[in-house]
């Protein structure tokens, strides 16, 4: 069942789908109805009413999904708010403290939605539904375990700068280096090691290999212990504020909120009306402007931020990353608890709600062609040389319950091998195309295949969980796409 839940917090939001429909129809769901209606009417009304009709419905619609399902909503628009009584924090100072102290109980509801309006109406698609999890009902304490899993320890340090080497005439800095074959081999121990992991300088001299941030932000970014971060490069998305009154005070306090933006999407998002405030807010988001962007494909730039929050953010221990295409609806405190420490996990990422194996997963890139077909053909049999297999849900040994994760809400203890398998998946993004659900599998076997007796904790929840965390919106429909490889 979806919950549509109107407050003052959605209220940019609604002006946003109300612009949509307007600016675009036939897009939405919504505006997919607005013009069959429209069509409708138009056989039976002179062609001038025609737009009368499209605004009237239009409004009709919107204001019946706003008020009209609000009203049915049974008794579940508690406000989730969990505050927290303990005089014990996480210092930014570096202390960390073990106990979180909740001091009244959480609710949980099924807010996640898969489309702004549902109704049974839709039959074009497939519809997914959010699922219960079971974070704390009623949370005294939240502990953060000291000990949970013995993860496997050791030192991970990072390539930082490559030089040119001798005898080379064109030499182009890039900002995930020139990894070589053996190194990549290499990379894939778990031990102490220096391993390619974006972020790599040319030699002195060489321009910037770009995701520049500016020395305020960095000096920000580097206190933050518990991390949830997103990004909006190319306008690719309007600017979805976490539920706040779903996010303790403690969470308020005490962890980072960080939206990446390039400069172009940040005029576009002021024309929306999402001005960053002086301190560099808007609402939750600390907005931090990228200069530079480091690849032409704003979809790799966008896995920068999205693998690499332990090196944006170097003392965090822990991380949400959230799609810019979900609004936040859980305490990420809420979320740490369940998706690491009660699943005594360091890596937590959703199955996908539809494939399983990477053999669909390429099909289907290629059939919405998503990228150039030769480029998935050569990371494809690159990978089938070493050693990917079809996903076979017979096996009891199979080591994940899907091939194929749906990347948009990833949970992350800033572990070593949990580091290390972000910068090995980073760099397949890097190396081959940057659709990185062709590229999951592989790396965790591999991972796993090199160092038999050092285990990686990653955790595969269900997607219908996904979607009980955050409400899920469409991305929004550009005028002119950011250019496809
Ligand atoms: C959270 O903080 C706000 C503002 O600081 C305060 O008004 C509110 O009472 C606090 N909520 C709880 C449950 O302590
Ligand atoms: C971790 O290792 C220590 C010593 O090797 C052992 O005493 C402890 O029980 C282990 N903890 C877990 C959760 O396995
Ligand atoms: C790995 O590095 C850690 C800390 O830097 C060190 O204590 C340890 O001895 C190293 N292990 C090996 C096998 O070199
Ligand atoms: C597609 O990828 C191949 C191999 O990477 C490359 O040679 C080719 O130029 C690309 N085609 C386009 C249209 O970008």
């Amino acid at each position: 069942m979806a919950l549509y839940k109107f407050n003052g917090d959605l209220l940019p939001e609604r002006r946003g789908i109300v612009g949509e429909v307007f600016n675009s129809l036939g897009r939405t769901d919504h505006s997919v109805r607005v013009v069959r209606r429209g069509r409708r009417f138009a056989r039976f009304t002179k062609p001038s009413f025609l737009i009368w009709v499209l605004l009237l419905s239009a409004i009709f619609l919107i204001s019946f999904s706003v008020f009209g399902l609000k009203l049915q909503l049974p008794g579940n628009l508690e406000i989730l708010e969990s505050s927290i009584s303990s005089s014990q924090k996480f210092d930014i100072g570096g202390n960390r403290e073990r106990s979180v102290k909740f001091s009244n109980e959480v609710q949980h509801e099924f807010s996640g939605s898969n489309n702004v309006v549902k109704t049974s109406r839709s039959k074009r698609r497939k519809q997914h539904f959010p699922c219960e999890v079971g974070f704390s009902e009623a949370v005294e304490y939240l502990i953060e375990p000291l000990d949970i899993r013995n993860f496997t320890q050791f030192s991970l340090r990072y390539v930082d700068t490559e030089e040119k080497a001798l005898g080379t005439t064109s030499f182009e800095s890039r900002f995930g280096g020139h990894q070589t074959l053996q190194e990549r081999e290499k990379s894939f121990y778990a031990r102490n090691q220096t391993v390619h992991c974006g972020f790599v300088k040319g030699p002195v001299g060489f321009p910037s290999t770009g995701f520049d941030l500016d020395e305020k932000d960095k000096a920000y970014m580097s206190t933050c212990l518990v991390v949830v971060s997103s990004c909006i490069f190319g306008s690719s998305d309007f600017l979805r504020r976490p539920t706040s009154k779903k996010i303790s005070n403690f969470s308020k306090k005490n962890v980072c909120f960080v939206m990446f933006l390039d400069e172009q999407t940040l005029s576009k998002l002021s024309l929306d009306g999402h001005i960053p405030d002086d301190r560099g807010y808007v609402g939750l988001w600390r907005i931090v402007v990228v200069k530079n962007l480091p690849y032409d494909d704003m979809r790799r730039t966008g896995k920068v931020p999205k693998f690499l929050s332990h090196r944006l953010f170097p003392s965090s221990r822990y991380s949400i990353w959230l799609d810019s295409k979900m609004r936040l609806n859980t305490d990420p405190m809420l979320v740490l608890e369940y998706f690491l420490w009660r699943m005594r996990s360091e890596y937590a990422i959703s199955t996908h709600y539809d494939r399983h194996c990477v053999w669909e997963e390429v099909l289907q890139n290629k059939r919405l062609n998503k990228y150039n077909h030769t480029a998935i053909d050569e990371q494809f049999n690159f990978y089938q040389s070493d050693g990917l297999t079809k996903y076979d849900p017979s096996d009891p040994n199979t080591p994940l319950p899907s091939y194929v994760p749906e990347g948009s809400f990833i949970v992350r203890a800033h572990t070593p091998t949990s580091n290390l398998f972000s910068c090995l998946w980073f760099n397949e993004v890097d190396r081959f195309t940057s659709r990185d659900q062709l590229s999951f599998a592989y790396t965790y076997l591999k991972l796993r295949r090199l160092n038999p007796d050092k285990p990686f904790y990653l955790y595969m929840f269900k997607d219908c969980e996904r979607r009980a965390l955050a409400k899920l919106f469409h991305h929004r429909a550009l005028p002119s796409p950011p250019p496809v490889p």
